[in-house]
C-alpha cells in the first residue's frame, strides 16, 4: 500500500483506482486539439460542444449579449439562492413545458416540482441524484452505449452496482429486450432499483418513435418494486427526424406507475451551448400520496450539502431573457438556426453513409443530438481511434471489454458540412485498411 492510501477513504480509494481520466472522451480530445494545432486540416471530431463552421464555439448572441451587458456585478457574483433565483427557475420550467406537446402540458405542470439549479453542469444533477436516491444495494441499470461519466459518477465513485443492458441490437437497431432482461433480473434480486435512459442518447445520437416511447411505458407501467427513473436529458430538443421524439420522455413517463420516481436532470450546458456555465438542473415527479414532502426543500439540502450554491450568473442571464418575450423570441430563433445547421450536418452524415458497405463497421441509425457512432465487427475501437488520429480525424472511441461496447463516436456537431464527406470516408477507408 502505498503511503497516501492509507489516508483514503473508500470512496478516495474507488476515485483513485478506478476513475481512469486518461482514456475517456477528454482525453481523445486533448490529443486531437493537439493534433490540430500541428495539422491545420485535422478534423476534430471527439468533443460535443457544437461548433461553428471556422473551428470557433457556437454561442447564442442574446445569452453573451446579456450576461456581458446586462448583468451587474452583484448578479454576477452574488451568491445565488440556494433554492435557486426566482426568475430562472420560473422560467426554465415553463420553457421545458412549452417545448412538450399540448395534451402533456397540464399534466407536466402539475406533476413536476420546482425545479432545482445546482453546482457543476449535469455532472452534479446527477451526481447529487446518485447521492440522495442510490445506496450500495440500489443497481443502476444503464445501457451498453452510455456517456463515461455515468460509469465515473455511478459505478466508480458512488460505487452503486451495474447492470447494462443493450439497448441497439448489432445491426444498429433499438430494441427494449435488453432493459427487459435486466429489470428483470433486477427486481428479483434488489429491493429498490435505478435505470437511466438518456435521449437523445451520447454516443449513438438517438431519439425514440412513438411506438418504441409506448413499448418503454408498457415496461415501466409494469414495474413492481420501487424504481428511480432517471433521464439525462443533456441533449433535449436536438432532434433532426420527423418520427424522434424531440423533447424530454419526463411528461410520458409521469404519474404512471406509482412505484416509478421519475427525475429529470438537464440544464444550459448543451441545450443554450453554455458548456462551462456549470449548472445543472433537477426535476422530480410529484408524488401524489406524500403532499407533505417538498420536493424543492429536499433537493436545495441536497444540492447545499454537497457545493452550496449553484452559479448566479447564468441564472440571472437566463432568467432575465426567458421571463422577457422579445428576449425569449429571440433567443429561439438563435437557436433554431444553430439546429438548423446541425440538422445540415446530420444529413450530410447520414447521406454519406448510404455511400458505403462494409462487413466491419456497422453505423447505427442515429436521428438525433451531437454524435453519430459505428459498431466495429471485429476491429478494436482503440486502435481503431489511434489510427485514424494519424489519418487526420479525432474521434472517440467507445470500448468496456467487461460489456461488450466496441465502437467509434463522431461528434459531427463540431465539423463543418463541408468536411463530414471526408470523415466519413476516413472512417471507411481505415476500418477497411484494418485487420
Ligand atoms: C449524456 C450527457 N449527460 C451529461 C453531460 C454533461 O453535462 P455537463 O457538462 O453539464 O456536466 C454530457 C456531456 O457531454 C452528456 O453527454
Amino acid at each position: 500500500m502505498s503511503r497516501v492510501e492509507s489516508f483514503l477513504s473508500k470512496t478516495g480509494s474507488n476515485i483513485q483506482s478506478k476513475v481512469d481520466l486518461t482514456k475517456g472522451t477528454l482525453a481523445w480530445s486533448i490529443r486531437a486539439i493537439k493534433k490540430a494545432k500541428e495539422d491545420p486540416t485535422f478534423i476534430n471530431a471527439t468533443i460535443g460542444s457544437a461548433k461553428n463552421d471556422d473551428g470557433s464555439l457556437m454561442v447564442l448572441p442574446t445569452l453573451n449579449k446579456i450576461m456581458a451587458d446586462k448583468l451587474s456585478g452583484d448578479k454576477l457574483f452574488g451568491y445565488a439562492n440556494v433554492r435557486g433565483i426566482i426568475s430562472f427557475i420560473d422560467a426554465w420550467k415553463e420553457e421545458t413545458i412549452s417545448s412538450y406537446p399540448l395534451e402533456l402540458q397540464e399534466k407536466a405542470r402539475k406533476m413536476s416540482s420546482t425545479p432545482v439549479p445546482v453546482s457543476g453542469g449535469l455532472t452534479g444533477g446527477l451526481f447529487i441524484v446518485g447521492a440522495a436516491f442510490f445506496d450500495k444495494e440500489t443497481p443502476l441499470i444503464s445501457p451498453r452505449a452510455r456517456w463515461g461519466n455515468i460509469d465515473n459518477v455511478y459505478y466508480k465513485h458512488l460505487g452503486v452496482p451495474e447492470i447494462t443492458f443493450t439497448m441497439f441490437d448489432d445491426a444498429g437497431s433499438v430494441s427494449w429486450e435488453g432493459v427487459k432482461e435486466s429489470l428483470d433480473l433486477a427486481v428479483d434480486k434488489y429491493e429498490k432499483i435505478g435505470l437511466m435512459l438518456n435521449f437523445p442518447n451520447n454516443p449513438m445520437g438517438y431519439a425514440p418513435n412513438q411506438k418504441e416511447i409506448n413499448e418503454l411505458i408498457k415496461i415501466i407501467k409494469n414495474l413492481s418494486t420501487p424504481t428511480i427513473l432517471l433521464l439525462d436529458d443533456a441533449y433535449e430538443g436536438y432532434v433532426y427526424e420527423e418520427e424522434g421524439l424531440n423533447h424530454s420522455l419526463f411528461p410520458h413517463v409521469l404519474g404512471v406507475n406509482e412505484n416509478v420516481l421519475s427525475i429529470k436532470v438537464d440544464g444550459p450546458s448543451k441545450k443554450y451551448f453554455a458548456y462551462g456555465s456549470r449548472l445543472g438542473v433537477i426535476t422530480l415527479e410529484k408524488i401524489k400520496a406524500d403532499k407533505e414532502f417538498d420536493a424543492r426543500e429536499f433537493l436545495a439540502k441536497a444540492a447545499r450539502s454537497v457545493s452550496s450554491s449553484a452559479p448566479r450568473g447564468i441564472q440571472e442571464g437566463l432568467g432575465f431573457i426567458l421571463s422577457n418575450e422579445e428576449l425569449k423570441k429571440q433567443i429561439r430563433q438563435e437557436k433554431q438556426e444553430a439546429i438548423t445547421i446541425l440538422k445540415e450536418r446530420f444529413l450530410t452524415f447520414k447521406n454519406e453513409l448510404k455511400k458505403y458497405q462494409s462487413d466491419k463497421i456497422t453505423p447505427v441509425n442515429s436521428n438525433a443530438g451531437f454524435f453519430g457512432f459505428f459498431i466495429l465487427h471485429g476491429l478494436n475501437a482503440p486502435e481503431m481511434g489511434d489510427k485514424l488520429m494519424k489519418k487526420g480525424l479525432g474521434t472517440v472511441p467507445f470500448y468496456n471489454e467487461r460489456t461488450g461496447l466496441n465502437g467509434i463516436r463522431v461528434a459531427f456537431c463540431s465539423v463543418s458540412k463541408e468536411r463530414i464527406p471526408e470523415m466519413v470516408k476516413t472512417i471507411y477507408e481505415t476500418a477497411a485498411s484494418m485487420k
